[in-house]
């Protein structure tokens, strides 16, 4: 392959990104000089220990912190020059955001929670055909209180996907939910890949969810400490732990 062709499969790419909190005795270095390369159309997984500095590195991609150093690439464009504006239209036209806790708007119900977000977007996935394939279409009148936590997981999946992002950061996205229905949420993004080819970055305590990435980085000490193609990835339906 050339060189043209390996530049564009490039989609996000991170170099010597650095980032702490606080300030002398209390200083914290979090990020300490971070490089990496995620391909278009990835599922990437991020493994680290709790306090590993996972979700500083997916609020720096997303555009919801500011990074001390270096540069984060997205389709080519540098997010640590972008102004406010520019930063919000960037996560507003590219990204889905999936937290541990689903966020959802408790005065909305199932198919508001999903609309909401599809307004912002100017080719938006259509609500009711997302709403099957996400399971919930019987479920589109009920409120967030009256689905279970699995399902309102998938909610707040089909609220990042409803934009059609190009990438969508998943923190932590089976933290909350049990064996069985943490799988099923991992199947679904495993269909949300191939189904919108939209790059994935999950960051997990989870080291069993790596096998299904095609590329794992490992987190210590605020370093990559491994950054590994996956060449045969497991399906979702398969992990185990
Ligand atoms: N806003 C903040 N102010 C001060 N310290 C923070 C802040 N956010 C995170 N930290 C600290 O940075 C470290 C990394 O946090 P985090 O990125 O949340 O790790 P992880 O997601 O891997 O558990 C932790 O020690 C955490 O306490
Ligand atoms: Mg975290």
């Amino acid at each position: 392959m050339g060189d043209t062709m390996a530049t564009q499969r490039v989609y996000v790419q991170v170099k010597d990104l650095k980032k702490h909190y606080g300030d002398g005795d209390a200083r914290l270095t979090v990020l300490d000089g971070i490089d990496t390369s995620i391909n278009r159309g990835e599922i990437c997984v991020m493994l680290g220990p709790s306090g590993s500095g996972k979700s500083t590195f997916l609020n720096l991609i997303g555009g919801l912190e500011d990074a001390d150093a270096g540069s984060i690439l997205v389709d080519g464009c540098d997010l640590t020059t972008l102004k406010a504006g520019d930063l919000g239209e960037y996560r507003r036209r590219e990204l889905g955001f999936v937290f541990q806790f689903y966020n959802l708007v408790p005065d909305l119900t199932i198919k508001e929670n999903i609309e909401v977000t599809a307004h912002l977007s100017k080719n938006p996935l259509n609500v009711d055909d997302l709403l099957r394939s996400l399971g919930l279409y019987e479920h589109r009148n009920k409120f967030p209180r009256q689905v279970s936590g699995g399902q309102q997981q998938r909610c707040a999946i089909g609220r990042a996907l409803v934009k059609n992002p190009g990438l969508l950061l998943c923190d932590e996205p089976t933290g909350a939910l049990d064996y069985k229905t943490s799988k099923e949420i991992l199947q679904l993004m495993e269909d949300v890949n191939r189904t919108y080819g939209c790059t994935i970055i999950i960051v997990t305590h989870n080291a069993a969810i790596a096998r299904m990435a095609n590329r794992v980085l490992r987190l210590r000490d605020g370093r990559i400490v491994e950054d590994e193609l996956n060449e045969s990835p497991v399906a979702a339906a398969e992990l185990d732990w």
